[in-house]
């Protein structure tokens, strides 16, 4: 099958992660569960917590300025900030905007993307439309997540799972054969109450009963979204693969969605790649939400096991539902 030519590349990334760490150990005192029962399930070991005064816009830029920094870059040569998150740090304006305001982007466009954990590819399939068609010269990507602070923590079926971080990519159109050779975007909004947070909008604003009832927090139907999440990630494997004319012989690294180490393993498994070829850090920050990829991209290029000229598919599966999948030529 015939490899498309790749019209956007990612030209850095960056990454922040709060340096304060929760273990399971230190879980194990504030709900009813063990580390054993958690490492068992979901291959957590811990996670990084913000301080209550850190907001997510602030996150998000220090990942920003680390990619911007990486990529050669003033802060005015950026016309395009896409942002993403599901905690945001106010409902208006968009985190993007805040973002924009810390890190000075002073002649992009900005706006945010919702996606829940699917959000990096949505974000930079929507920086690569833009790209592409002439509309933008530079892109930031920029995901970042204070899951800590829409987590209930006297859930134990929920606690264990979440941290906190965020990732950066700079995007401008490809001068090489390097850059995104395909991209799959999917969602399913009749499954969005087996993830979400049922208070605090426009349906239920936020009142004194909601914050008792704590109904401005996430809840989740863990098995469900375990078994659509596997579903997903792996029809998504196989669009990606097949739009990027590829076999998943030819992919030197998976990166995908750190929820829960069962679903990274059998993504691996039905997509035929072996754990070697796979970027894992769900043990060291759990799931933050649109951070994760970016973040897991950033550690991989760092740690050297993405190579010049190597394939990356990355995939991911959130709230919506929505799921999607990249191939990257790097
Ligand atoms: N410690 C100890 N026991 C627990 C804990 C805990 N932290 N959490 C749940 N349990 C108990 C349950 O109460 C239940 O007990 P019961 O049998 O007496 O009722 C038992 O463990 C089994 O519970 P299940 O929910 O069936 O456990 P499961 O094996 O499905 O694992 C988990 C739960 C880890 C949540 C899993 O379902 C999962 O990872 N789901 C996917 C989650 C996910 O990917 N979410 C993110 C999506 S991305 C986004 O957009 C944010």
């Amino acid at each position: 099958m015939k490899i498309p030519k790749p019209l956007v590349e990612i030209v850095a990334t960056g990454r922040y992660l709060p340096e304060r760490v929760l273990t399971n150990r230190d879980l194990e005192k504030m709900v009813d569960t063990t580390d054993q029962w958690i490492v068992e399930r979901t291959g957590i070991r811990e996670r990084r917590l913000a301080e209550p005064e850190m907001l997510a816009a602030e996150m998000g830029a220090r990942a920003a300025c680390q990619a911007m920094e990486r990529a050669g870059l003033h802060p005015g040569e950026v016309d395009l900030l896409v942002g993403a998150t599901a905690t945001p740090d106010r409902w208006l304006p968009s985190t993007a905007c805040d973002m924009q305001a810390i890190l000075g982007t002073k002649n992009a466009a900005a706006f945010d993307i919702q996606a829940a954990c699917t959000a990096f590819i949505y974000a930079v399939t929507v920086a690569e439309g833009f790209l592409a068609a002439g509309r933008a010269e530079i892109a930031l990507v920029v995901c970042t997540e204070k899951m800590s602070s829409i987590t209930d923590w006297e859930d134990r079926s929920t606690c264990v799972l979440f941290g906190d971080g965020a990732g950066a990519a700079v995007l401008r159109r490809s001068a090489n054969s390097r850059g995104i050779l395909s991209s799959y975007l999917r969602s399913d909004g009749r499954l969005g109450d087996l993830l979400y947070r049922p208070a605090g909008g426009v349906k239920i604003p936020l009142d004194h009963k909601v914050l008792d009832e704590k109904g401005h927090l996430m809840k989740m139907e863990g098995r469900e979204v375990f078994k659509a999440a596997v579903r997903s990630m792996a029809e998504a494997c196989d669009v990606a693969l097949q739009r990027a004319g590829l076999r998943a012989e030819d992919i030197d690294l998976l990166i995908p969605h750190q929820a829960n180490m069962r679903i990274i393993e059998a993504t691996a498994k039905y997509a035929g790649l072996p754990m070697a070829k796979v970027y894992v850090n769900v043990d060291r920050y759990g799931n933050m939400s649109s951070a994760t990829l970016p973040v897991a991209l950033d550690e991989a290029l760092e740690q050297g096991r993405i190579r010049p000229g190597s394939h990356v598919l990355m995939v991911a599966f959130g709230a919506g539902f929505t799921w999607g999948s990249l191939v990257l030529r790097c």
